[in-house]
């Protein structure tokens, strides 16, 4: 048996979606999931009665029970297991229901593919794992984990990258929010196609013994996906340089907020972004596959080093804005940097473009791109060094 492997049973009464969700698992990048399956609710209760099983795939409408009541008797049996249902398009209202009641995912049939059927089920079994961790710790919740994202300069693609990891996150059911820590113009609004009446410039502008919870809680907006996002100056009259203090206030602020934190710092390096960064529970690099870039990744990587930030936390994260092939190979830049590489982001230039006119992160838009599946993969793997810690 694989260390890793997620062990699923499936409850499912037609035999033609049995093989089709056991075929979609099979090919299943990046897990390997073992799949048992029952076609009626009773034999697949009793067969969870005798444990073994990570996740619950459950069809709502089987020959013996049918709708909420499916979910409602499979939620009874096995409370801490996490249950992805699967149900048809007239069952989505029972199906966002059973969420609300603890299921921790719905697919509708006809609409799954190897990589969305694969992501629910991952992340429900991770994101369960650290709600039981929390469950047990006698300590109080942990601050947020704050996600600090600098880029090598300007224009590498690490706004993009910002806004898409944060949105993952809120899509994987932990609270985050987005912050664009910039002296002037932010991008976050043409990349959600809205212009927030306040943000970060107003907050600036307030002695450092003001910028408190309450205030910045007033400046956030929050999106229908639940991502909270708090967006930099829009004019040059809310444009002004951040002192590190006042950077201090508003992370100390943050830090009681949301279970993450994703920062979004300017290229270069202002007095801000070092004290965004110290915070960082992780750093991101962000570098495009190109020399000029990479140089640059350099000279910042040694900046952040020499103003205390600690070598373990930074990672650079390859966005491949320039065709690939034009590019260096992954572990060439890897060394060229002497820094791990924690993710590459495919080129996606259209794409990008899709999602600022709709004004919808495309890792939610878009979430089977190959641009979204890295980013997916990339937050995975923070949220699992996060369950780990919380059972720690
Ligand atoms: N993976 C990608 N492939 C192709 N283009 C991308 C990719 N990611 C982002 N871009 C594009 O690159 C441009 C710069 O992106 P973005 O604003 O995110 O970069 P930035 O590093 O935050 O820039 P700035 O320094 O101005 O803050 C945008 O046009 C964006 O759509
Ligand atoms: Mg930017």
């Amino acid at each position: 048996m694989a260390e890793n492997e997620i062990k699923v049973l499936l409850i499912e009464d037609n035999p033609g979606d049995a093989k089709l969700v056991s075929m979609m698992l099979a090919q299943a990048k990046g897990a390997s999931f073992r799949l048992e399956t029952r076609d009626r609710l009773d034999a697949g209760l009793e067969r969870l009665a005798q444990g073994g099983f990570d996740a619950l795939l459950l069809d709502l409408s089987l020959p013996d029970s049918h709708g909420f009541e499916t979910f409602d008797r499979a939620h009874a049996a096995v409370p801490l297991l996490p249950i992805v249902l699967l149900s048809s398009l007239d069952d989505e209202t029972v199906a966002l229901r059973a969420v609300e009641l603890g299921a921790q995912d719905y697919l509708i049939k006809g609409r799954v593919d190897d990589h969305s059927l694969s992501r629910a089920l991952r992340f429900a079994v991770q994101r369960q794992k650290k709600q039981a961790a929390e469950l047990h710790k006698d300590q109080p919740p942990e601050g947020a984990k704050f996600i600090a994202l600098v880029g090598a300069k300007g224009g590498v693609g690490t706004t993009t990258l910002a806004l898409n990891m944060a949105a993952c996150i809120a899509w994987a059911k932990r609270s985050v929010i987005a912050v664009e820590l910039r002296p002037c113009y932010g991008t976050f609004s043409q990349q959600l196609a809205l212009t927030p009446e306040s943000n970060l410039g107003g907050l600036l502008a307030l002695d450092v013994d003001r910028i408190n919870e309450m205030e910045i809680r007033s400046r956030l907006i929050k999106f229908p996906s639940s991502l909270q996002v708090l967006f930099g100056p829009q004019t040059i009259k809310e444009s002004r340089e951040i002192e590190a203090a006042k950077a201090e206030a508003l992370l100390k602020g943050l830090a009681h907020m949301a279970d993450f934190v994703v920062v979004d710092l300017p290229g270069g390096f202002p007095e801000a972004s070092r004290a965004a960064i110290r915070h960082a529970h992780f750093g991101g690099l962000v570098v495009d596959n190109e020399p000029g870039s990479i140089a640059a990744g350099k000279a910042t990587l040694e900046q952040l080093c020499s103003a205390g930030v600690s070598r373990n936390i930074l990672k650079a994260i390859i966005v491949n804005r320039s065709a690939p092939e034009t590019g260096l190979r992954v572990n060439e830049i890897g060394s060229q940097l002497d820094c791990k590489v924690f993710g590459v982001v495919a080129a996606a230039a259209e794409l990008c473009l899709r999602s600022q006119r709709a004004g919808t992160p495309f890792v939610l838009s878009e979430p089977n791109s190959l641009a979204s599946v890295a980013i997916y993969e990339m937050i995975y793997k923070l949220l699992s060094q996060d369950a780990v810690r919380a059972g720690a």
